[in-house]
């Protein structure tokens, strides 16, 4: 018999599935040229500038929560993570990529449109996406980690690259981490066959249902944006390797 998973675990599992085939195509990353490669870190940034709003209007939702654990949170995270748009917009410049630039890609404002909205469901609905999203996180900046440092050797960028590899080790040396288990507990220990698991200490009255339900939403809006991503990127670096390899 199957281990019955908690909430918590349940939605890890999905994201796992989510990120270990979105890392396939970044494995090799000699596939894509350079320019290829900044315009996907262009796109990240977007999801870094919007997150700000994200969080905060998913704190105002959790308000309403019976308690304000989740709130806290939240505004925790949005005070943590505000600012950094600017620094990787800097750290991105340094190293020549202009993000005022960029032209708009439609499946990128689709996916944080689509996100922003579901910042205003209900309550446990909005823990479950903050959650997922959270999660995802610690796949993405270890990603453009690697894509970072490929550029930067790429472009012979040198010193100048150093912010853009400090962005993101940033939020690897735990920021992210204490962001997905700071959510993760309150949906720890609470599972789908619940209709409703009460108030307990901290942790507000929970619907596990709506929560799974933010979580399942949030991951395939991300699954969906990496594979409009990964697409155009295909496209982008078709018949340009040689010069891919040349730079
Ligand atoms: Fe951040
Ligand atoms: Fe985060």
């Amino acid at each position: 018999m199957s281990e019955v998973l908690d909430v918590e675990k349940t939605i890890d599992k999905w994201n796992e599935t989510f990120t270990s085939n979105a890392r396939k195509p970044l494995q090799d990353l000699s596939r894509y040229n350079t320019e290829t490669l900044e315009w996907l870190m262009m796109e990240h940034f977007q999801f870094s500038f919007r997150n700000c709003q994200f969080l905060w209007d998913a704190a105002q939702t959790a308000a309403a929560f019976d308690t304000d654990a989740v709130n806290k949170e939240l505004v925790r995270n949005y005070k943590e993570e505000s600012g950094h748009a600017a620094l990787y917009k800097a750290a991105l410049l340094k190293v020549g990529s202009d993000v005022e630039a960029r032209q708009e890609f439609k499946p990128t404002t689709h996916f944080l449109d689509s996100i922003g909205k579901l910042c205003h469901r209900e309550p446990s609905f909005v823990l479950g996406l903050m959650f997922a999203t959270e999660t995802a996180a610690i796949f993405e900046h270890q990603v453009f980690r690697d894509v970072s440092v490929e550029v930067i050797s790429r472009l012979a960028a040198g010193d100048a690259g150093k912010p853009l590899v400090g962005f993101h080790d940033l939020h690897l040396e735990g920021v992210e981490q204490s962001h997905k288990d700071e959510l993760g507990i309150f949906l720890r220990d609470i599972y789908a066959g619940q209709h409703v698991v009460s108030k307990q200490d901290n942790r507000p009255t929970i619907y596990p249902q709506q929560a799974l339900e933010g979580g399942r939403e949030g991951i395939d809006l991300m699954a969906e944006w990496w594979g409009k991503l990964f697409a155009e990127m295909n496209e982008m670096s078709k018949g340009k390797m040689v010069h891919a390899m040349a730079v």
